[in-house]
């Protein structure tokens, strides 16, 4: 008996120190964002503001340059930069654009991360290009030691962005077999404009965060899903998935144990 309270008592003092430790990490990490890779508040005295380094509420870059929200960068030119193409590969290859270009306005190394058109408070606004918020301390992305993240503009050693779902046929809207389609493969009409989506998360097949998104470009005339950077990660799920077993990378849409993300696509 004695024996039972002992063992109900640590587990009492186990479940508290969990939920004492859960705590803390929460008031640590209000949002997905702060404190990760993509939280550059920490590296400036010049702002404390999270979204500012992507996103302003007035004045963003026109939606006809760059069709990632609100866009408060100066952003790169798609013509430098050459994709990933192979003697397989069946699927059509547009020039890079849609919403792979915001990345890149970081991750090609290009410019200092800190260049934003609307800079925090009262005017501050340089439009198209960008000026930067503190250039003593934030540097280009290659500025950080031993990171990954510089892609430069060759892009032909990455995995393919700009590329056509599985072949697909606007017709009959099938795609290859050698990826997933049927009931994976969701498509629905939002204010008048096609979206597809691989449903990941099971239940109801509305169109979230975690489902690895397809993005609609136009081929040709015709408006189609395609393969960008934002497919298979959320660039605000830093503190999100991603970072449990199985991989220790930030911003995925799903983390790919077992290749789970990987499998998403390719029926392999
Ligand atoms: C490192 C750059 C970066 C930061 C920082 C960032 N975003 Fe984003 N955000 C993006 C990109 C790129 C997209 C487009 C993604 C897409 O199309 O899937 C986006 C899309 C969005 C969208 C629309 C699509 C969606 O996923 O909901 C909202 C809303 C949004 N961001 C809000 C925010 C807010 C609020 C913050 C600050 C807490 C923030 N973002 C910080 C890069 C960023
Ligand atoms: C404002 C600049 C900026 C933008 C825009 C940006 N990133 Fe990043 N990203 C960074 C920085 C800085 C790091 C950290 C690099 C390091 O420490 O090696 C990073 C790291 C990452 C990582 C690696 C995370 C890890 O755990 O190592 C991924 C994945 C990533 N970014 C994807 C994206 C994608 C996808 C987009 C567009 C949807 C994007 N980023 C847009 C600045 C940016
Ligand atoms: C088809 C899926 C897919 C696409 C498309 C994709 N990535 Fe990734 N990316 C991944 C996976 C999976 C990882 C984790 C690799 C690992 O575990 O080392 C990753 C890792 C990264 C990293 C961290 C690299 C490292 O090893 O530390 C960065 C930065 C990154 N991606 C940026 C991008 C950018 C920018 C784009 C678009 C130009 C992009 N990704 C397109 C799947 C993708
Ligand atoms: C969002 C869907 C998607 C995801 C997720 C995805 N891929 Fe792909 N992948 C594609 C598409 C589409 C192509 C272009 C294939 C084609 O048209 O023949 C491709 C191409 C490739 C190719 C080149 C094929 C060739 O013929 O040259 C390889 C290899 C590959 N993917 C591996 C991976 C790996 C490994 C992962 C996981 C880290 C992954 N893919 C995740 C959609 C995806």
């Amino acid at each position: 008996m004695r024996h039972l309270v002992r063992m109900v008592a640590t587990l009492g003092v186990i479940l508290g120190l969990t939920s004492l430790f859960g705590a803390v990490a929460q008031a640590q990490t209000p949002g997905l964002i702060a404190g990760s890779p993509h939280d550059l508040s920490g590296l400036t005295t010049a702002t404390d503001e999270v979204c500012v380094f992507c996103h302003t509420p007035h004045q963003a870059q026109s939606q006809s340059a760059i069709e990632a929200p609100l866009w408060n960068k100066g952003i790169p030119n798609a013509a430098t930069f050459t994709t990933y193409d192979s003697t397989t590969i069946d699927g059509t290859i547009l020039t890079l654009g849609s919403v792979s270009i915001a990345c890149l306005s970081c991750h090609d190394g290009s410019q200092a991360m800190d260049v934003v058109i609307n800079a925090p408070g009262s005017r501050g606004v340089v439009p198209t290009v960008g000026a930067e918020l503190d250039a003593l301390a934030i540097g280009a992305i290659g500025t950080i030691t031993g990171t990954a993240g510089d892609l430069g503009t060759d892009l032909t050693n990455d995995h393919p962005i700009g590329v056509q779902y599985g072949g697909f046929d606007p017709g009959t809207g099938q795609i290859d077999p050698d990826f997933a389609g049927g009931a994976n493969l969701q498509t629905a009409n939002i204010n008048g404009q096609d979206v597809w989506w691989l449903n990941t998360t099971g239940g109801p097949a509305t169109r979230d965060k975690n489902d690895v998104i397809l993005y609609t470009r136009l081929n040709g005339a015709t408006p189609e899903p395609f393969v960008e950077c934002g497919s298979c990660h959320d660039p605000h799920q830093g503190a999100g998935v991603g970072t449990g077993a199985g991989t220790a990378v930030n911003f995925m849409r799903i983390a790919n144990t077992s290749s789970d993300l990987c499998l998403t696509c390719h029926v392999k």
